[in-house]
């Protein structure tokens, strides 16, 4: 099944997609999750963390894995992707760190992390919930164009557009890095559940061959064409609706 909801603000945005987490986490309270980074999500972790504090969310059993990372850069570099789950998740939601298995973008042997990255997974059986954000290219995770979609979590090279898109939005002089680690996209096709969020601008291609629902190795958000159980989420801000 494949669900497609607009809503109109980002509030409501933020909303609907706290609303698909917590209805998962009522049915499957051990939920292996996974979350990402980027602007697109801020507003609902905002929320989760309002529901976590009003105690309408119960995150007590639920296991939180990431999507992605740069490589190179340790956890408490505030560029990392682990200091933003740290910084948006872990801390408001009170997750214990038994809970928690971060990709490590510093550690020692990359391909080794993950491999050890794939196996805390499968000691999960897999991801329940897995919520995406969109790349400008049409990425998901760091699974950028021309990506192999049958690796598990694999080191990438990113591309310009990726550089480029993050250098535009990191307030200070830091360098983008070259290359990152990331979940696959055999991985997150395994996910039981599959909710994608879209909000930003820049990514109407990647959009008009999502909804095309068509494979489309150009985009590798299309891969997603497929899956059982994808809920899609797009911010339509009425100035934005064509
Ligand atoms: C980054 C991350 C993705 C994220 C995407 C969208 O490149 N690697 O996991 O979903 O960008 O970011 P934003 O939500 O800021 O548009």
């Amino acid at each position: 099944m494949r669900v497609v909801q607009r809503p109109a603000s980002p509030a409501a945005f933020a909303v609907a997609a706290a609303e698909v987490i917590t209805e998962h986490l009522q049915v499957k309270p051990q939920s292996a999750l996974a979350l990402p980074t980027g602007n697109t999500p801020l507003g609902l972790y905002a929320e989760l963390a309002r529901r976590f504090r009003s105690g309408a969310l119960d995150l007590r059993h639920a296991y939180l894995f990431n999507l992605d990372e740069y490589a190179g850069v340790t956890r408490d570099d505030p560029h990392s992707y682990a200091a933003f789950i740290e910084r948006y998740l872990l801390a408001p939601l009170n997750f214990s760190a038994d809970k928690v298995r971060l990709l490590m973008g510093d550690a020692a042997d990359l391909e080794r992390e993950c491999r050890s990255y794939d196996a805390a997974i499968a000691a999960r059986e897999g991801i329940d919930l897995c919520v995406l954000g969109l790349g400008t290219n049409g990425h998901i995770a760091f699974n950028e164009p021309g990506t192999d979609w049958n690796l598990g979590t694999h080191i990438v090279q990113l591309s310009a557009e990726t550089r480029a898109t993050h250098a535009a939005q990191t307030a200070d002089e830091w360098r983008i890095p070259t290359w990152g680690i990331t979940m696959g996209i055999r991985t997150i096709l395994k996910a039981r559940a599959i909710l994608l969020l879209i909000a930003g601008t820049g990514k109407d291609a990647a959009k008009r061959a999502l909804y095309q629902e068509q494979v489309d190795e150009r985009f590798p958000v299309t891969c997603l064409a497929n899956h059982p159980d994808l809920t899609v989420i797009e911010l339509c801000e009425p100035a934005e609706r064509r």
